[in-house]
């Protein structure tokens, strides 16, 4: 805590304090919009005292270089104290040049894509007068009917953890110039949500919590980031933002967290309806032990703190720690030197959206795509004579992905530009269908059908509107709508050539379209140049080489399905996967693998796997052990790949996952050409939380593995004497 943050601090009255906790929508503050002060708009509930609330030290959620300025200067002007607001913004996968949804992202496998791609962000948000971003999201999640799932980077521990830290990395770089301020959330568990059902009832051990839930936090608590968010949902039955064991034993006092803690939207307030808090009181008491900074969007602070303290419930210095932790997050953004910061209307009309922002995008949904099929049809051929371009994905900018704040929809290449950007008149398109996952209407397929019958070959776009998902976007059906199939179904009756290109904001249990569909291109949510993209891979400008983060299941029925499970006394075994053995861990009507495993994803060239090393069979506690591999490319392009190293603790005092990522690394390859890739094991990244919660590696057999996706087999094993 900086001197200068105390000197600020000890000028401010008790009321001033604890409104300085307080954070309303900037909105709040323009008056242009007429609905600026606290009497109307979604602050009014909040009730705030209308001379204090220019004492409110941060606000959320408002778009654009000129309303940012007018806000600044009306809150100024207004504020007896002048200290410098902050605004803080939701920039999840890019501001106004967006890039793939996260979830798509994470299957690059390439944590400096993912860097570069929350730096372009940072920037243009920056320019807009944005201070902190409340991302990265690393929630893990493994029940695709989250709607949140395509803010996520996925199933695994260890791939999130690289991701937050590639992320925090990426938006607060030096924090210099152009540098915002992340906030990791939502802390914790958010993603364990009871039958994905957004904010519903999470349950998890204290040894799930640790051993999966937990790691990506720390490691963007680890990688520096300035902010936590919590969860809406219950950990243990305590509302993450009253929950003192997470907030202070956990991220507080276990790993040195001494940033700004914010609560989500109103869920200070939401504790009385989750019936943790008797009333509003009660919520502050809670959250203030639990030693939440800021309170978003509701006003149980402002309200009560002050009688909380009257009563000797809570202490001055409590509340005057809260405020430093914001005062020191304004000084090292540099606000209090300069409260206009970097917004600049004039170089953010020039910086976003810039050439080479879209190409950055580009890359990003480029590499995020995942080839899921592949019977041979792709590429195509640029000599093609005619494409049929059929489908409800096929001619909208509504594809690049819910849950942002800046992109706009006509500002996103479709795919029907992004063909004919390359193809030209060669393109001819077709609706073939509607989006809404409810329609029934066959009307259009008639259309399409005499299209694709006069063209040489077909893409097809399906999938999901971006909507489908994001908050409060849940599925309980996670298949294609029938309509879909049946378009499909009629176009092959016409032409075989067709290839899928999917757009979706999670996993979808698609066994039936894999069983028909002669290639499938899974673009998830690609951003800003999603058309562009989807063209540039299917004529094989570029080669897909995303690999998915989150398992898709055969059917919805397998939820949750995920690669790293523990094992159980009666598995079953995989090459038993299609037969009936009753009394082991199976179903009667279906086989336990997936669709598609985590990790998984084609190419149009081939990767030969040969000479898997270890450099060691016994291992000491403090040494390391190289596990290698070569890897060629044996294919006709030159392509990357996602080499994946997982190992497997045999025996433990509890039983472990039957396997676990431990490193990856992406290479680019020529054709023909061979590399070795290497990764070290030491001691650290074989322990885990062992029978008394001791974060230890325990003595006994690991397995090593190195592959494409996590069904490679393992090949050596070490033993940690
Ligand atoms: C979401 C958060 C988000 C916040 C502010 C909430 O509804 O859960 O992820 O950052 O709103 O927009």
């Amino acid at each position: 805590m900086s001197q200068r943050t105390k000197e600020i601090l000890a000028k401010l009255t008790l009321d001033e304090k604890i409104y300085h906790l307080e954070q309303v929508t900037t909105a709040t503050f323009v008056p242009s919009l007429k609905k600026p002060n606290v009497v109307t708009g979604p602050d009014s509930a909040l009730k705030l005292d209308e001379n204090l609330v220019f004492e409110v030290g941060t606000s959320l959620n408002l778009i654009g270089a000129e309303t940012m300025i007018e806000a600044h200067d009306y809150y100024l002007k207004n504020s007896k104290n002048k200290i410098p607001p902050v605004f803080m913004q939701d920039v999840i996968h890019g501001h106004r040049t967006l890039y793939p949804i996260n979830l798509a992202v994470a299957a690059s496998f390439n944590r400096e894509l993912a860097k570069e791609l929350a730096g372009m962000a940072a920037k243009e948000a920056s320019l807009d007068g944005v201070s902190v971003t409340f991302a990265p999201m690393v929630d893990l999640v493994r029940d695709p009917r989250w709607g949140r799932v395509m803010e996520s980077s996925g199933e695994d521990p260890y791939l999130n953890g690289e991701m937050a830290k590639a992320t925090v990395q990426g938006y607060q770089g030096d924090m210099g110039k152009y540098n915002i301020a992340a906030c990791v959330k939502h802390f914790a568990a958010y993603g364990a949500a009871e039958a994905g059902r957004d904010y519903n009832t999470v349950d998890v051990s204290e040894r799930t919590l640790r051993e999966y839930y937990l790691p990506a936090y720390k490691s963007a608590v680890d990688a520096g980031v300035k902010m936590v968010m919590t969860a809406f949902n219950i950990v243990d039955g305590v509302p993450c933002v009253g929950n003192k064991h997470l907030v202070k034993d956990i991220l507080r006092d276990e790993w040195g967290f001494d940033g700004v803690v914010i609560s989500d939207y109103s869920a200070v307030e939401e504790q009385i309806v989750h019936g943790a808090a008797e009333d509003r009181k009660e919520a502050a008491y809670l959250a203030m032990e639990a030693t939440l900074d800021i309170e978003m969007m509701s006003s149980c602070y402002a309200k009560h703190l002050k009688e909380l303290m009257a009563e000797g419930k809570i202490t001055e210095e409590q509340i005057d720690k809260a405020v430093l932790r914001i005062l020191d997050l304004k000084e090292e953004l540099g606000a209090l030197d300069n409260s206009y910061r970097t917004v600049n209307p004039e170089e953010a009309k020039k910086i976003q959206l810039s050439k080479e922002h879209r190409a950055l995008a580009r890359k990003g949904a480029e590499e995020s795509a995942v080839l899921l099929k592949n019977d041979g049809i792709l590429p195509l051929s640029k000599d093609v004579g005619s494409v049929a371009l059929i489908g409800p994905n096929a001619n909208t900018g509504a594809i690049h992905g819910s849950w942002q704040c800046g992109g706009k929809i006509d500002e996103t290449v479709t795919v029907y530009e992004g063909l004919r950007n390359i193809l030209g008149d060669k393109v001819k398109y077709a609706p073939g269908c509607y989006i809404e996952y409810n329609s029934e209407d066959t009307s259009l397929i008639d259309e399409a059908c005499s299209l694709a019958e006069n063209c040489d070959c077909v893409v097809l776009c399906l999938g999901e509107h971006q909507d489908y998902s994001g908050e409060g976007n849940c599925r309980a059906n996670i298949d294609l709508p029938e309509v879909q199939y049946k378009l499909l179904d009629r176009i092959l009756e016409v032409n075989k050539n067709v290839a899928v290109v999917l757009f979706t904001g999670r996993p979808l249990a698609i066994e039936r379209l894999d069983k028909t569909a002669p290639a499938i291109l899974n673009m998830w949510m690609p951003g800003t140049e999603g058309g562009n993209a989807s063209a540039n891979l299917l004529f094989g400008n570029v080669v897909p080489s995303g690999k998915i983060t989150m398992t898709f299941p055969r059917v919805l029925g397998q939820c949750p399905i995920y690669y790293n499970h523990y094992t159980t006394g009666r598995p079953k075994l995989p090459e038993d996967d299609y037969n009936r053995v009753r009394f082991t861990s199976s179903y009667l009507d279906i086989p336990n693998s997936p669709l598609y495993p985590f990790g998984y994803g084609l190419s149009y060239t081939s990767f030969e796997y040969s000479d898997l090393t270890l450099s060691g069979e016994t291992m000491k506690a403090g040494d390391k052990l190289i596990a290698s591999a070569k890897i060629k490319n044996t294919g006709k392009y030159k392509a990357k790949e996602a080499v994946q190293l997982y190992i497997r603790d045999v025996k433990g005092s509890c039983v472990r996952p039957v396997k676990e990522l431990k490193g990856f690394e992406k290479i680019e390859l020529d054709v023909g050409e061979e590399r070795t890739v290497s990764f070290e094991i030491n001691e650290e990244m074989l322990k885990y939380w062992n029978k008394e919660l001791k974060f230890v590696a325990e003595k006994g057999e690991f397995e090593v593995f190195i592959g494409k996706d996590s069904n490679c087999q393992a090949f050596a094993k070490f033993n940690l004497i």
